[in-house]
């Protein structure tokens, strides 16, 4: 028998791709003769853990972007961008007002380590201001989504003194060692797990993903009662072992969640969920710490997603990738008291609020005080959803649609009474856009989902063309795959 050491390593192998077959792939997929030569070139250089040879099974190679939604690799064929690179150019591409920012701050000083300017100071200001909450606030600056939420977590640690971090199944705060225990996605786990010593004083909820209910349940009524129910009774018994309410100790320091599950595939709880868990976090003196790195700054047509539940007033915010109009930069927004519950120097990175950044974030600021753009991701969500969703009546393979603003998650089956993910079916729709000319992420707990997240500056006849594409791939996918049409 072979040794089980030889098994996991073998296991472990088994997730690295192979060259050979990134190059086919890259033969079968429709690309240019440039696209095919460089990517033989790529793989020569870059290692095989990056994460275009996860998200498809070959990359393309990107050069410009051009009108609305358009992204060009280089052979200068088009696609629809169903991606924002991940939600970070929600406001499009190329806009003039944030490059002379960046210009005007690269011609005066690019960056001088950390040290405070008028223009950081003023953007704290701005960010204060235009978070939820009416308290007080501070902010603390980083470059990534990660650094963020390792900041908000030492903070929420040292300001109450307690280390347990509550955190949701499916969740995702970032891959650097320290983020992993709070990130949930196979690449992670099955890469790493175990992540000592970080994943001590890390306490998991169930998400409710409705479709697909932890707890079995069919219903959608009744959706985010059982995983609530398990918050309630984790905090309310002692013998739990997280609260002894009746001798007044409780060591939960924070919980940290995604307002809604951006990697899992865009999955939006139900609406009572938010409400209810910062209504328990208040009861017990929990902080309540949202993470809307990749929900912020519009995309899901407020906003931030927790404007979606009123009287939701978050202790800490994070706040990243599109805040800085495609340039590195995170934020943390948090209660004046707990951002000043440190001392000087407890943290810091070399680029934390570096001056370009700083520029190209207030611009952006700007532009969203001035023109909403938030409003126009509602309006245009809107549309693309109603379209999207006409899509369910010829094509069962769509087992669910679901949205708010350009934030719009659908997840394929192959039978929808079953609900069998159809995840061999949606890595092939996945590269068939891509030869059809679209970007689109797969993801989802079963990789049966595509989180489309277009710029807002996508048009009506971009949107009403990639209906017609999916139309197109899902009729050809239904086909390849046998899916019965009458289910
Ligand atoms: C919700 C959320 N938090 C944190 C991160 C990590 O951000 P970064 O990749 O900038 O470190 C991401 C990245 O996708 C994210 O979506």
């Amino acid at each position: 028998m072979e040794p089980k050491i030889l098994a996991t390593i073998k296991e472990k192998l088994s997730l690295i791709p192979s060259p050979e077959d990134i190059i086919k792939s890259s033969e079968n997929w429709g690309f240019g003769e440039k696209s095919k030569k460089f990517i033989r070139e790529a793989l020569e250089v870059e290692s095989l853990g990056a994460m275009p040879f996860s998200m498809y099974d070959s990359p393309p190679i990107i050069e410009s972007a051009g009108e609305g939604a358009l992204v060009y690799d280089i052979d200068g064929k088009a696609y629809i961008d169903m991606m924002a690179g991940f939600s970070v150019n929600n406001l499009g591409y190329g806009r003039n007002d944030i490059l002379d920012a960046i210009i005007r701050q690269y011609k005066k000083i690019a960056q001088y380590s950390e040290m405070l300017t008028v223009d950081r100071v003023l953007l704290g200001k701005k960010l204060s201001e235009i978070t939820p909450g009416s308290f007080p606030k501070k902010v603390f600056y980083e470059v990534t989504g990660s650094g963020a939420n390792e900041v908000a977590i030492k903070l929420a640690r040292l300001y109450t003194g307690k280390q347990y971090i509550i955190t949701q199944y499916g969740d995702y705060h970032g891959r650097t060692i320290g983020t992993s225990a709070f990130t949930h996605s196979f690449s992670t786990w099955a890469q790493h797990y175990p992540i000592p010593p970080h994943d001590t004083c890390v306490i998991r909820i169930p998400f409710p993903y409705c479709y697909r209910c932890p707890f079995g349940k069919s219903s959608h009524e009744e959706c985010g009662e059982e995983c609530f129910h398990l918050v309630e009774f984790m905090l309310s018994s002692s013998y739990y072992g997280v609260c002894d309410k009746s001798r007044r100790t409780c060591n939960i320091a924070a919980f940290l969640i995604e307002p809604f599950q951006s990697a899992a595939g865009y999955i939006i709880p139900p609406d009572n969920w938010i409400p209810k868990l910062h209504k328990i976090a208040k009861e017990n003196d929990i902080l309540f710490i949202v993470d809307e790195i990749q929900t912020g700054c519009g995309r899901t047509g407020k906003l931030w997603a927790v404007e979606h539940y009123p009287n939701v007033e978050p202790d800490i915010i994070l706040v990243g990738k599109a805040i800085a109009g495609g340039l590195p930069f995170s934020v943390i927004v948090g209660r004046r008291e707990i951002m000043d519950s440190w001392g000087p120097g407890a943290h810091s990175t070399t680029f934390a609020g570096y001056m370009l950044g700083v520029a190209a974030a207030l611009a952006t600021i700007e532009i969203f005080e001035r023109e909403k753009p938030e409003l126009e991701s509602a309006r245009k969500g809107e549309y693309f959803l109603k379209g999207l969703r006409s899509l369910m009546d010829r094509h069962p393979i769509i087992g669910e649609v679901q949205g708010k603003g350009l934030y719009i998650g659908i997840e394929f089956v192959r039978n929808r009474h079953t609900k069998e993910p159809a995840t061999t079916e949606t890595k092939w729709m996945t590269m068939r856009l891509l030869q059809l000319g679209m970007l689109v992420k797969c993801s989802g707990y079963y990789r049966n989902r595509f989180a489309l997240s277009p710029p807002f500056t996508i048009t009506y006849e971009q949107m009403d063309k990639a209906i017609e594409i999916f139309d197109t791939v899902l009729e050809e996918a239904e086909k390849n795959f046998s899916i019965p049409k009458n289910q």
